[in-house]
């Protein structure tokens, strides 16, 4: 089966490795498994039942208690859920399971490149719908009507968004809702940032206010993960929550490509998410901690643009010098270690993807990096 190459993967295959500092991360800067024991309150009883665990292949579906956890992250708990190799897991399991050749898949871009490449490999005829930045990132709605007919199987979205940092709100993802419904659409919405809206630190009552699709859409299929909203990416535990229909075919394809997912990571990934609480509260800090260093670091700098992201941990960077994202990337990194994303790898050029969340102490001092080599630059 041919796929095309995965352009960030392979971007950070090359470059991660030569950066000091790395502006590119879109996890909130990872917990070690003792931070994580710390945070919630856990003592040495737990890593000793961990330890004397027979490692066999555990709960298949994912154990009782992980289940449990995920669904008090969403309203509707009617739909089944089912536990993969996070949420790039996800993501795969739910097109294998639906998407035929010559399907109609419609992806709104820039968005994490599975929810095109993917359809695409597979046979399906993808169309795809650019966020704009005069639409301050956000969906046109009316381009939307024009291009989902009645035979789109599928709309691929992925909110809050990666990389704009844009966050939907549920007014229009009605009227998005409501193209699909017309249409006969199933919509995948990819959630890894879900959580991560930034007015969550003032608003409370996180899950119950930023809803899922699943909460809104009866065809709705809702993916998400450990990585980032939980700080464990290194547990490579995501899900998918999706009606039965759809569930029992994805079932069908996760025996073939996962059975299960490590106990280890099951029981960890429960653990953190009964005290999701806690880590938002420690993560959406962290998140307006960094956004504030960027924010400042934007203003001040003359060759640099943006729009103000919303949630999750990424945004844009419009810069407005004569250079390929690609080349600048590369020339930036030799020159000075800071490594950025080129936008080019998300098929959109002129703008750097940065990530504010990691390593909170690197980030300063790598913006100042940047402003200095863009000084001596131009
Ligand atoms: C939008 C989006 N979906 C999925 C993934 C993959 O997440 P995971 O680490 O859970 O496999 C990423 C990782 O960057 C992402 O940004």
């Amino acid at each position: 089966m041919y796929i095309d190459n995965f352009k960030v993967e392979d971007w950070f295959n090359e470059y991660e490795k030569l950066s000091t500092y790395d502006m590119a991360d879109t996890c909130v800067e990872s917990f070690t498994l003792n931070e994580l024991l710390q945070l919630v309150g856990n003592n040495n009883d737990e890593l000793e039942y961990i330890m004397n665990k027979k490692l066999n292949y555990g709960d298949i579906q994912g154990s009782q208690k992980l289940h449990s956890a995920i669904k008090s992250l969403y309203n509707n708990t009617n739909f089944p859920i089912t536990i993969t190799h996070g949420a790039i897991g996800a993501n795969q399991l739910v097109m294998q399971a639906i998407i035929n050749s010559g399907d109609k898949v419609v992806s709104i871009i820039p968005t994490y490149q599975q929810h095109y490449s993917i359809p695409k490999s597979l046979g399906a005829n993808v169309k795809t719908v650019f966020l704009k930045e005069e639409n301050n990132w956000l969906p046109d709605i009316d381009e939307l009507k024009e291009v989902v007919g009645n035979n789109t199987k599928l709309i691929c979205m992925n909110n809050p968004n990666n990389p704009t940092g844009s966050v939907i709100p549920q007014n229009m993802l009605e009227e998005i809702i409501t193209i699909a419904r017309k249409n006969n659409s199933y919509i995948l919405c990819d959630e890894v940032y879900r959580g991560l809206e930034h007015n969550n630190i003032s608003i409370g009552n996180i899950w119950e206010k930023n809803k899922s699709i699943i909460d809104l859409y009866e065809k709705g299929i809702s993916t998400s993960s450990m990585s980032k909203v939980f700080s464990l990416a290194g547990l490579r535990l995501g899900w998918i929550v999706a009606p039965k229909e759809v569930m029992n075919k994805i079932i069908i394809h996760r025996e073939y490509n996962t059975i299960s997912v490590s106990p280890i990571d099951d029981y960890f990934s429960t653990i953190a998410l009964e005290n999701k609480d806690k880590i938002l509260t420690r993560n959406l800090s962290k998140i307006i901690e960094g956004k504030k260093i960027i924010s400042d670091w934007v203003k001040s700098e003359p060759h640099i643009s943006w729009i103000e992201p919303k949630g999750g941990t990424t945004c844009l960077l419009k810069y407005d010098i004569k250079k390929s994202s690609v080349d600048l990337c590369k020339e930036l990194l030799n020159d000075t270690g800071v490594l950025f994303l080129p936008a080019s790898t998300l098929e959109m050029e002129g703008y750097l993807r940065a990530g504010y969340c990691s390593e909170i102490s690197k980030l300063k001092k790598g913006l100042n990096l940047f402003s200095d080599w863009l000084y001596n630059t131009i």
